[in-house]
């Protein structure tokens, strides 16, 4: 019995290649068949599963299984389905950063969607950038597409505290550097960090996109945050499978789910949960793909509003598992209804805001009610000033609140590498007072723009009780990351930013309610400096290859760090033939 859905009635943009009786179209069935029956070519939407499943992402790993899943779903609904590995990134091992690499895997996967006989993808990401890389991708190529988030790992534990990944690696170190947990038991934490498969179980970058691309539309409703083991994931990527064929068949693509109300949308989420600040790189860089336009004021005004009312590491205490029970995403946004935008729809063309209806919040210490928010304002700030001319952001519910207006003379570090080098020189002129500016880890300058930018605090202040400073610099810091860290300076001291001219001993002036970021360095005498050798030094490498590409053409993080050419999309027509 043919189980061939509406959509076999209209053209599918497979025909191109499968139908006729011409030479090509029997090449390209024939290559095809190996098993399947001719009838799969006949009308039938070929849904891709783009799949960042990778033993060396191990946040991705169980990714082949979730595939299953979706391929009865779409196999069912009458689809075809065809599995695709793309790029894959496993952010704790891929060097020099993950970053470097995302706007590569979202064009990779963004050409073979195009160049492949496919009508509809299904989009299987967890790790930080597989996600961003993946709705990039799906946003350029506009075919219809649909996300189905890994989802976190089970909480650990050690010696009966939950642990959360990242967020208590940075402290327990911290600890070690401070003399008050021996090495040996920090090193007995490991084994007890990662309890399962999944993407890191904090408020990180990973479950901070997943739960993103739900409020951007992109995933079926109530989905985003089921942690990687419950077997509702699996039920729902079955439901997921099932969706993409429907999505063909109602020809429902990126462009007309992700609009400027749905970004809308994610920005109040990303307030509302505490999330990552490298979703507003990735959620620059999605909107510059569609055209949509997004600026880092819109996401400091749009949750500038909104209360942070999820209490998840590293902003709280529970982890993504304990989100999930108390209500997940959907239960978070029903407390802030009115601030979001009802005109914007989900992948299965009903409003957003329909779909908080039934949702309930059953744990109101982890998620909290709009009257008793964990912080009244959750959003991330946008600083500028003559530091910062192009914009920089800050995390005020990850950083201390005595910081988020200070004063205090700079100590800088040229690279990763001269911090490294001098961090625990006795020498080293520092106190709590102190501004720690780190430049060198723009998007070119590294390259890549990497998580170092929560710096790790100098020995001697940690001894003396101190546990943050105000920092500074141009990269990135892990969603997983908290303390009073001013992050994405743009441009880059490596692009000829004024972070390039800071000089140790110089005053800085941070005033977070005020957006500002301020060298006290008199506009002629900032004029006659010139950068540091080493801050130069390393834009002037020779390089090659995708790197050599990269730094050529990576655009600032206020603009999202795409690649200059890569902005817009190119749509889903090939027009040559290959024979
Ligand atoms: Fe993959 Fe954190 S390392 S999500």
């Amino acid at each position: 019995m043919s189980s061939r859905p509406e959509s076999g009635k209209r053209s599918l943009r497979s025909d191109a290649w499968y139908a006729g009786e011409d030479r090509n179209a029997y090449i390209h069935r024939a290559w095809m068949r190996r098993g399947v029956p001719g009838s799969a070519f006949e009308g039938r939407p070929q849904i891709a599963i783009a799949n960042t499943a990778s033993d060396l992402t191990p946040c991705n790993s169980h990714l082949g299984e979730v595939a299953k899943s979706v391929r009865d779903g779409v196999y069912e609904a009458g689809g075809i389905p065809l599995e695709l590995p793309v790029v894959s990134l496993g952010e704790t091992l891929v060097r020099p950063t993950a970053m470097l690499w995302r706007n590569m895997a979202a064009m990779a996967t963004e050409e073979m969607l195009r160049a492949n006989p496919i009508d509809g993808v299904v989009l299987l990401g967890g790790c930080d950038k597989t996600i961003p890389a993946l709705l990039m991708a799906a946003a350029s190529v506009d075919l219809p597409a649909v996300v189905v988030p890994g989802g976190p790992m089970l909480t650990g534990t050690f010696r009966g505290t939950p642990l959360g990944c990242g967020t208590d690696v940075w402290r327990l170190s911290e600890e070690v550097r401070a003399g008050t947990l021996s090495q040996e038991d920090f090193l007995t934490s490991e084994s007890a960090t990662i309890r399962s498969r999944g993407h890191c179980n904090t408020m990180g970058t990973a479950s901070t996109m997943g739960l993103l691309a739900e409020a951007l539309g992109m995933v079926i409703p109530g989905v985003a945050g089921t942690p990687a083991p419950d077997s509702r994931l699996l039920e729902s990527a079955h439901a997921t499978g099932r969706l993409a064929v429907e999505l063909v068949a109602a020809d429902r693509r990126p462009s007309e789910v992700l609009t400027r109300g749905s970004f809308h949308n994610a920005v109040v989420a990303l307030a509302a949960i505490g999330g990552s600040t490298n979703a507003v790189v990735h959620l620059l860089a999605i909107a510059g793909r569609l055209g949509v336009e997004l600026t880092l004021e819109d996401i400091d005004r749009i949750g500038a509003d909104v209360p942070l009312l999820v209490d998840l590491q590293p902003a709280g205490r529970f982890l993504m598992e304990d989100l999930h029970r108390a209500g997940g995403l959907l239960a978070v946004l029903r407390e802030v209804r009115d601030l979001l935008d009802p005109t914007a729809i989900t992948i299965d063309g009903r409003p957003l805001v329909d779909h908080l209806e039934t949702a309930r919040i059953w744990d109101r210490e982890v998620i909290r009610t709009r009257d008793e928010p964990l912080l009244v304002e959750g959003g991330i700030a946008v600083l500028r000033g003559n530091l910062a001319p192009q914009g920089a952001v800050i995390k005020p519910a990850a950083a201390s609140p005595h910081l988020l207006q200070h004063r205090g003379r700079a100590v800088v570090f040229d690279s990763i590498e001269d911090f490294h080098a001098r961090v625990d020189d006795p020498d080293l002129e520092i106190d709590a007072d102190s501004v720690m500016v780190l430049r060198g880890c723009g998007p070119r300058g590294y390259p890549g723009m990497p998580e170092v930018a929560n710096l790790p605090l100098p020995t001697k202040l940690l001894r003396l009780g101190v546990r943050d400073v105000v920092r500074i610099c141009d990269g990135r810091m892990s969603g997983t990351a908290y303390g009073t860290v001013v992050l994405h300076v743009a441009p880059e001291a490596a692009a000829g930013g004024p972070l390039a001219l800071v000089r140790t001993g110089d005053w800085i002036e941070l005033d977070v309610p005020g957006r500002r970021l301020s060298l006290e360095v008199p506009d002629a005498e900032l004029a006659a400096r010139v950068p540091s050798e080493a801050t130069t030094a390393a834009y002037a490498a020779p390089r090659r290859g995708w790197e050599r590409l990269y730094v050529d053409h990576v655009l600032q993080a206020d603009t999202g760090a795409d690649l200059d050419f890569l902005v817009g999309g190119s749509g889903d027509q090939v027009s040559r033939e290959s024979h």
